[in-house]
């Protein structure tokens, strides 16, 4: 069975989440459309979007996080994120874990953490920092190390809990596992499914694509620019198209 082009279905159980709209969204580089016209409806719950390298994953999430510049409408919980303006897009509930995680070395868990929630109140800053030691009780444990001096996947942790710091309704991560070791694959999207089930809609692109889906609600496959394919992560990871192309099925 292959996955058709579809609107996935609601995940019951988080209704109550933020959902994104995307309308024709084009964006790219240096007057080159890298994506092309894309229509998403991501729903409250875990969506991943896996695809080949270069496909255009890492532009989409820049571009809805108004990192770059696009064309087209993006809404989340019925707000207009504005084209190239983060700041904006971080107010109205937006947050992006980027590729390589872009924590501050030289700074303690802790600083990384309360950079995450510059735009709060300090009162309101103070009890996220509070939350977040409750996720994550292994960053509580390290909260005066030093960023730069603790392993990938406990990097990666720090930079999950410091997009939370800002209270978002819509988390976006950017291939999160990359470089971990399986174990701390594993803990990670045991997290990103637990943050989707707390109501916060999480829009996740990953390369470990079996694992990936095994975990999220619904999935979207891009190529070269294209939503080619998108579904129930229960129908991608059963489609002959994903099974050869992605999951190494003969
Ligand atoms: N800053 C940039 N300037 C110019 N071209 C870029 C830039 N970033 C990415 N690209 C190009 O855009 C295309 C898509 O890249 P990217 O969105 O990073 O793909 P993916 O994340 O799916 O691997 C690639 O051809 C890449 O070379
Ligand atoms: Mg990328």
């Amino acid at each position: 069975m292959s996955a058709r082009l579809q609107t996935p279905p609601h995940a019951a159980s988080s209704m109550t989440g933020a959902e994104l709209q995307v309308h024709g969204l084009s964006a790219g580089y240096n007057g080159f459309e890298v994506i092309r016209d894309i229509t998403l409806s991501i729903t409250p719950g875990l969506t991943v979007i896996v695809g080949p390298n270069g496909a255009g994953k890492t532009t989409l999430l820049k571009a809805l996080a108004g990192l770059i510049g696009r064309r087209g409408e993006v809404t989340l919980a019925g707000d207009t994120l504005p084209a190239e303006d983060a700041t904006t897009c971080v107010k109205r509930g937006l947050a992006l874990v980027a590729e390589g995680r872009q924590l501050f070395p030289q700074m303690t868990v802790t600083e990384n953490l309360e950079l995450g929630g510059w735009l709060a109140t300090p009162a309101e800053r103070a009890r996220r920092l509070a939350q977040a030691f409750d996720d994550f009780p292994r960053l509580k444990e390290r909260a005066t190390q030093l960023a730069g001096t603790m392993s990938g996947g406990e990097q990666q942790m720090v930079a999950v809990a410091r997009a939370m710091m800002s209270g978002p309704r819509l988390l976006m991560l950017d291939e999160p596992s990359l470089g971990l070791a399986p174990r701390m694959v594993d803990e990670l999207l045991a997290i990103t499914r637990r943050i989707a089930d707390q109501g916060v809609t999480v829009l996740m692109v990953e390369q470990n694509v079996r694992k990936a889906l095994a975990a999220a609600d619904r999935g979207y496959v891009l190529e070269r620019g294209h939503i080619v394919s998108a579904g129930t992560a229960a129908d991608l990871l059963n489609s002959d198209v994903i099974r050869r192309a992605y999951l190494g099925a003969a």
